[in-house]
């Protein structure tokens, strides 16, 4: 069954983060035509990126690394929750995302963003830098508002319409991680 990481992007005290995560996960995991598993970038603490060689270069020689790359590997395809960070991409993602080449290549990427005006920037940031890294974006994605979508700013209570561009965007991340698994195929990647 195709295997999707759900990747928490934020990892300050007090973040928002994990309610929505939560809810994707929730919600995928009703649906039953793959596997999803959350990633908290908390659980992964990385240096700024301190590799000797580029990873399209590899191989990489810190063991964060390495074990950063052993947990990205396994992955048919993702979904990146981020929040907006003056008006782009948390450092923390971005950081995690640039550790690793290979084992983003030939997979597909969906966008759940929250924000003042739903963290649609940030995720037009993303779309750029796993683009370069060789991901299939798919064009579904979920915009959460932090003045509207939280009661009392603090709770998140996601609407039907949320529910829906979030199973449309897993709709598209599973077919398309299905589609491209004849290119991991002739490129498995190798950790270490
Ligand atoms: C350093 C920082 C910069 C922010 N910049 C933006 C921004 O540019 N646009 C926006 O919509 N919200 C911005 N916010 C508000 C965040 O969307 C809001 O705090 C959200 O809860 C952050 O996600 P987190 O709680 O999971 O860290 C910013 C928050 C922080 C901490």
């Amino acid at each position: 069954m195709i295997r999707i990481g759900i990747i928490l992007g934020s990892t300050r005290p007090n973040r928002k983060g994990p309610q929505v995560a939560q809810w994707v996960l929730d919600t995928a995991a009703q649906r039953g035509d793959a596997e999803f598993e959350l990633i908290d970038l908390r659980e992964h603490p990385l240096p700024h990126l301190d590799e000797p060689a580029p990873p399209m270069f590899g191989p990489s020689v810190h063991e964060h690394t390495r074990a950063w790359a052993e947990r990205i590997a396994p992955f048919d395809g993702f979904v990146l929750v981020t929040p907006e960070y003056n008006g782009g991409v948390p450092g923390v993602l971005k950081n995690a995302i640039d550790h690793l080449c290979a084992e983003w290549t030939d997979k597909a990427v969906g966008f759940v963003s929250y924000g003042v005006s739903g963290g649609a920037r940030a995720v037009v940031q993303l779309r750029t830098v796993c683009g370069t890294l060789g991901m299939a974006d798919v064009g579904y994605q979920v915009a959460i508002s932090v003045l509207t979508d939280f009661e009392n700013h603090a709770t998140f209570t996601p609407r039907d319409h949320h529910v829906a561009a979030l199973n449309k965007t897993l709709d598209q991340v599973i077919a398309w991680s299905t589609a491209l698994a004849p290119l991991r195929a002739e490129s498995p990647v190798t950790v270490g």
